[in-house]
C-alpha cells in the first residue's frame, strides 16, 4: 500500500452474469483506476444472499467473477481483491452501524422498495439492512472514493450519513467517502429495446450480450438486434436508437472513433453492419474468456490470491473495527 495514494473501494455482487455493458461501465474503469489508487475490490457475496441464491451457483459465480476480474486486467498484486464473506469485519461493523441507522430511513430507500415489490415473499431483514452492510464495506477501509453508478448513489449517501453520525457521536473515526461518478464513454443499451440500458437481469436474454457468451451466441444476438427504419448507418441516438447503440458498441470495442466507425459502414447494409459489430465484440471477448478459464482451472493460484486478498483486507478492516469497538465501549482483550 502506498501511503500517498487515496483509497478506492468497490464491489460487485456475484449474482447474474455480467454483460458487455458492465465491462465497459465498470470493469474497464476499475482496471484504469488501479494504478492511481490503493484499490479494494470485493465480491459482495453477503449482499447477494439478501435474495435467495442456489448455494452451488453462488459459490461458482463468486469464483467466476474473481477469475473474470483478473482476466480483464485487475492485478491482484496491485490491488486487494477478495471475497466479502472471507473478512468477518464486514458483518461485525455492520452490526455496530445498525445502531446508528434508523428503520425509517432504510424503509425509504429506493432499492429496498423496488426489491420488496419484486420479492414480496421474502422481505427479509438483510434486504432492509443492505445499505448498512454496504456502508460497513466502504467505511472499514477508510475509503476516499467509491466509483458508483447512479443506481448506487443513494447507498453511498447513506454511508456518508452514517459515517458523519458516528464521527459526531464520538470523535472522527471514519473517513467520509466521496462518490466517483465516472463519465462512461458510451452507454450500452439493450439490443432488442435500445431505449433501455443493457441489463444483466433483462427479461429477454437476447437483448443482452454476456461476457460468457461464445462467439456464435454473440453473433446471433447482434444479427437479431433491432435496427431502425431507413437504411443509413448513422449515429443519431434520437431518431436511430438501434443503429446508434450498435455503432457505440462497435466504436468502444474496436477502439475507433465514432467518425471512423460510421465511415467503416458507409454504403453498407444492416446485415454486414450487424455481423461486423458481432465479430468485433466476439474477438475482444475471446482472450478474456480464455484467460478466465485458465485461471479457474488453477485452483491453487486462485486460492492463493483470495487468501492473500482476505488477509490484506482483514488487516486494514480490523484496524478500523478495533477503533470503533473502543469508541463504543466494548471491552477489548
Ligand atoms: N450494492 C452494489 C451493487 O449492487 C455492490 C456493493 C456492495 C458495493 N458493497 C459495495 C459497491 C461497496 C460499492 C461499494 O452494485
Amino acid at each position: 500500500m502506498e501511503e500517498s495514494k487515496k483509497v478506492l473501494y468497490s464491489a460487485v455482487q456475484p449474482t447474474n452474469n455480467l454483460t458487455i455493458g458492465n465491462y465497459i461501465g465498470a470493469i474497464q474503469n476499475w482496471v484504469e483506476l488501479q494504478s492511481g489508487y490503493n484499490c479494494f475490490f470485493s465480491i459482495a457475496d453477503m449482499h447477494a444472499i439478501t435474495v435467495r441464491q442456489i448455494p452451488a451457483e453462488l459459490r461458482q459465480r463468486t469464483l467466476n467473477l474473481v477469475a473474470l476480474y483478473i482476466a480483464c486486467g485487475i492485478d491482484p498484486e496491485k490491488c486487494v481483491l477478495y471475497i466479502q464473506s472471507n473478512v468477518s469485519a464486514h458483518a461485525e461493523l455492520c452490526w455496530a452501524l445498525n445502531t446508528f441507522t434508523y428503520v425509517g430511513e432504510m424503509q425509504r430507500m429506493t432499492q429496498f422498495k423496488d426489491k420488496s415489490a419484486r420479492h414480496a415473499d421474502n422481505i427479509n431483514m438483510g434486504l432492509m439492512d443492505y445499505p448498512v452492510l454496504m456502508a460497513a464495506d466502504i467505511l472499514l477501509y477508510q475509503t476516499d472514493v467509491v466509483p458508483v453508478g447512479l443506481d448506487q448513489r443513494q447507498h453511498l449517501e447513506i454511508a456518508r450519513d452514517i459515517a458523519i453520525r458516528f464521527n459526531n457521536a464520538y470523535t472522527p473515526t471514519f473517513k467520509v467517502p466521496e462518490g466517483l461518478y465516472l463519465k462512461v464513454g458510451a452507454k450500452i443499451c439493450d439490443l432488442l429495446e435500445p431505449a433501455k440500458k443493457m441489463s444483466k437481469s433483462a427479461e429477454n436474454p437476447n437483448g443482452s450480450v454476456f461476457l460468457s457468451d461464445d462467439r456464435d451466441t454473440v453473433i446471433r444476438k447482434f444479427k437479431r438486434a433491432v435496427t431502425d427504419s431507413g437504411s443509413e448507418i448513422l449515429y443519431d441516438p434520437e431518431n436511430k436508437p438501434g443503429v446508434s447503440n450498435l455503432l457505440s458498441i462497435y466504436s468502444v470495442f474496436s477502439g475507433k472513433s465514432m467518425d471512423e466507425a460510421q465511415r467503416d459502414f458507409a454504403g453498407k447494409g444492416y446485415g454486414d453492419f450487424k455481423l461486423a459489430v458481432g465479430e468485433v465484440v466476439a474477438d475482444r471477448l475471446k482472450p478474456i474468456q480464455e484467460r478466465q478459464a485458465k485461471i479457474l482451472a488453477d485452483k491453487e493460484y486462485l486460492n492463493n490470491i483470495l487468501k492473500s486478498g482476505a488477509e490484506r483486507a482483514s488487516y486494514s478492516a480490523n484496524k478500523t473495527l478495533s477503533k470503533v469497538y473502543k469508541k463504543i465501549g466494548f471491552y477489548q482483550l
